[in-house]
């Protein structure tokens, strides 16, 4: 439960941004802004563009026309060449060529075409920049007029900054806001995350309980999420019942037929099978007495009699009540105390821990059995055939027996038992391999002294 939150904090934060519905629906608005935004601009620059370059050619075509109107060839070059004169050519360029003859304000080279922009420089005549240029044919020679186009390149120029400086502004803004917005939704999120990830781990109590924020659909989901929960709470709570309600009704009965049937192997002890009868139903009547009490310890309510336990004493004194039944079997019980703390708990109950696990230890498992206590974690482990990974969580289960120990005395009980009572501590659980053998680890938390200091 706690890995999996940690999990959930692990990831980098910016992704886990990127993958919120509002930080997509706005980098998406975005990109549509920005290409509504480019086409709108583009349009606008081409249709200016083309409205510009029309004007200058209609000036361009009526000056061309009235000097080719000038009358011969002469005439025309003696037109040019006075309205040259009187033109800046910083602004317009005139010209007429023919053969080898060239008159104008501009002398530099002229690159092919009718109508066309080009760069030119002609320092004599103050010619330096872009013009858009137009020629046409008179009199067997070539009259070209050119009109300096800076204003079109500035035009072009301004378009670009009105895009870039409305357009930036407003792409970072979009995206600052969709990051308020996507950290706003997950931090709403994470109720509801958390809240799963704790329903999936087993812990049906959880719930989202509220979403922060104003209501919507995330705090419906989470109030769907909390109903979902509830129902499945009670429907498991509702079976444990039924569970514990048959073990109840029958307890009672079972314990009647045992009693009958010792009082039948105590009138006919040649009956041979009214004693095996008999230790059946005693085994019986135990199976149902620890399925109510893990039922009971499920249910949280020995939790009022917590106390401090001294974790050294007590398994001191399960290990000399099992040292004579090891020592029987040929087996060590040995006890390694290390800073041994107190904890918070039922004395009972993680005496019974204690006790299911050196019995399990003896009973399943090989070689001499290591009881450990350091700090709060107690260690049990023995070199036995221990327990395969895949059988680790199962084995927690109620009623589960590996295979082979389906001959031995027991019933499926006693590490159900050994988790129920670490979960009510809020304890860890772990078994691992001890290479060879099973290792159990219960982790409980470091508690505090009675204030008497007596236990
Ligand atoms: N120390 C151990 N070594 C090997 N197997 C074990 C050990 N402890 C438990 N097991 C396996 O886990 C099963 C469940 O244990 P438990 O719940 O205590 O039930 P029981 O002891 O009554 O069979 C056992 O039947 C056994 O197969
Ligand atoms: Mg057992």
């Amino acid at each position: 439960m706690t890995g999996r939150r940690a999990i959930l904090r692990k990831a980098p934060i910016w992704r886990a941004i990127l993958r919120t519905t509002p930080m997509r629906l706005t980098l998406r608005l975005a990109l549509v802004f920005t290409l509504i935004s480019i086409a709108g601009f583009g349009a606008t620059w081409w249709l200016a563009d083309r409205e510009f370059r029309e004007a200058v050619e209609e000036t361009l075509e009526q000056r061309i026309e009235s000097l080719a109107g000038a009358g011969d060839a002469d005439a025309i070059a003696r037109a040019v060449f006075d309205a040259a004169r009187r033109t800046d050519g910083e602004h317009m360029i005139l010209r007429y060529d023919r053969g080898a003859l060239s008159i104008g304000n501009y002398r530099g080279p002229l690159p092919e075409g009718r109508l066309r922009e080009a760069l030119l420089e002609d320092d004599d005549n103050d010619v330096e920049g872009s013009y858009l240029l137009l020629t046409e044919q008179a009199r067997g020679g070539l009259l070209t007029a050119g009109q300096e186009a800076s204003a079109l390149r500035n035009l072009r120029e301004a378009f670009l900054q009105v895009l870039v400086f409305t357009l930036l502004p407003t792409i970072l803004l979009a995206a600052l806001g969709g990051v308020v917005m996507a950290r706003r939704a997950a931090r709403r999120s994470a109720a509801i995350d958390e809240a799963l990830a704790r329903l999936t781990g087993g812990d049906l109590s959880a719930r989202v309980a509220q979403v922060p924020g104003p209501p919507d659909d995330l705090t419906r989901i989470g109030a769907g999420l909390d109903r979902l929960a509830a129902a499945q709470e009670a429907s498991v709570s509702a079976l444990k019942q039924v569970s514990a309600d048959i073990a109840h009704d029958l307890k009672t009965p079972i314990q009647r037929l045992s009693v009958l049937l010792e009082q039948a192997a105590a009138r006919a002890p040649e009956i041979a099978e009214l004693d095996k009868a008999r230790t059946e139903a005693e085994g019986i009547v135990a199976t149902f007495h620890a399925l109510l009490r893990i039922a009971q310890i499920e249910g949280g309510s020995p939790r009022a009699r917590f106390a401090p336990v001294d974790l050294g004493a007590l398994a001191r004194t399960l290990a000399e009540v099992y040292e004579p039944a090891a020592e029987e079997s040929g087996r060590r019980l040995a006890l390694t105390l290390r800073d041994a703390a107190w904890v918070q708990g039922d004395r009972t109950l993680l005496g019974q821990v204690l006790a299911n696990l050196i019995e399990n230890a003896l009973r399943h498992g090989a070689g001499p059995v290591e009881l450990t206590v350091e700090g709060a974690t107690i260690t049990i482990a023995d070199h036995g055939p221990g327990i395969p990974q895949a059988e680790r969580e199962p084995v927690l289960r109620r009623l589960y027996r590996l295979d082979r120990s389906r001959s031995t005395p027991g019933n499926g009980l006693g590490l159900a038992m050994v988790d129920a009572v670490v979960k009510l501590h809020q304890g860890q659980l772990e078994l691992h391999d001890n290479q060879p053998g099973l290792k159990v680890t219960v982790r409980l938390e470091r508690g505090k002294p009675p204030a008497s200091g007596v236990a």
